[in-house]
């Protein structure tokens, strides 16, 4: 058995660690070969192939990025794109397909199976927006990260009593929000899930100046205000229709800075979120998804995504994690209101 492996769009600490455990037990244990696809869907859909062995993952466990190299290519977007990855995995000998990715990826990788490509699919994202698993892996390193950073703004900002704002990742669900900022005790986390009223903000934020505590706001980049209150910025497409983010931050600082009349300022964490090396629960959960990934294979259980529920690793359809994102519910946001202003 000849197995393809590719990571598709944005990187996220962890890849290696899967790519590592599905190459170290497809070859000791099933005694299969690997193909690497360069730069997710592109690999297949150029035919650009890395050699992917046991030599070659050596020492990648701790690694972040990805040693396949990673793109959002969108091969259904391409004409005849579906009909040329069939005919590069023929032309290749491949049998099967790992996919390594978050709902892009993976949605392309439910249209290939429907098309008779045999593919399992990876939950990756450091968003932890996938459906059907209670965490995908990046995640853990992600909050850790800016928890750290928050817990650093806090004592300069009290030092210069500032407003000081940290925008983190998380297009339409508030995750990485939420949990660093509960992690960190932000003054107010602002989500995707919920328009945010400026007033309130503001409102949170005197209050926690009259405590003589200088107030943390972590906004996820995905956030807007309720309708009308504010201008918000917009950015291009990428090829999976997705707006490039960025500027809430600088916005609400402004915003604060006109309603309060005390400095605001903002850090934008940006890629440092998904950089470097993952943590340890990032590595285990990696690990176990590569390995379960690998067995799907054997078992020939295609169309699949291995997830994990509980403590255990599960396989769902692939459809169940992609049809629709997982968001934050709102009584998770309300547990955390708890600590606001
Ligand atoms: O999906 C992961 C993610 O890091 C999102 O949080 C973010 O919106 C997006 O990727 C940024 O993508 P890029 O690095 O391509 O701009």
């Amino acid at each position: 058995m000849r197995v393809g492996v590719l990571t598709g769009g944005g990187d996220c600490p962890g890849l290696n660690a899967v790519i590592r455990a599905v190459v170290r037990k497809g070859v000791q244990v099933y005694g299969y070969e690997f193909v690497g696809f360069r730069d997710g869907w592109r690999g297949p859909l150029e035919g650009d192939t890395s050699a992917l062995d046991v030599q070659a993952v050596r020492g990648i466990l701790p690694r972040g990025g990805t040693i396949l190299g990673s793109s959002r290519t969108n091969p259904v977007k391409v004409e005849g794109g579906i009909e040329r990855i069939k005919d590069n995995l023929a032309g290749l000998g491949v049998d099967a397909l790992i996919a390594i990715g978050g709902e892009d990826t993976l949605g392309v990788a439910r249209q290939l199976h429907e098309n008779g490509v045999k593919v399992v699919g990876v939950p990756k994202t450091i968003d932890n927006d996938l459906n059907a698993t209670d965490y995908t892996f990046g995640f853990d390193t992600a909050v850790n990260i800016a928890m750290e950073a928050i817990d650093r703004l806090h004592t300069t900002a009290e030092s210069h009593h500032r407003a000081l704002i940290c925008e983190v990742m998380g297009r339409h669900a508030g995750w990485i929000a939420l949990h660093a900022g509960m992690a960190a005790g932000a003054n107010v986390i602002l989500i995707p899930e919920r328009p945010f009223d400026i007033e309130k903000v503001v409102g949170y934020v005197e209050s926690r100046f009259k405590t003589r505590y200088a107030p943390i706001i972590v906004v996820a980049e995905g956030a807007h205000p309720i309708d009308g209150q504010m201008d918000v910025q917009t950015g291009e497409l990428d090829a999976f229709g997705h707006i490039r983010l960025g500027g809430i931050g600088e916005r609400l600082a402004a915003e604060i800075e006109k309603r309060t009349g005390k400095e605001a300022r903002t850090t934008v964490l940006g890629h440092i979120q998904r950089g470097g090396t993952p943590t340890a629960f990032d590595r285990v959960l990696a690990t176990r998804f590569g390995l379960h990934a690998i067995d799907a294979v054997h078992d020939a259980d295609f169309g699949k995504m291995v997830g994990l529920q509980g403590t255990d690793i599960v396989r769902v359809d692939l459809s169940a994690a992609t049809d629709e994102l997982k968001t934050v519910p709102a009584e998770r946001y309300t547990e955390s209101e708890v600590f606001f202003g």
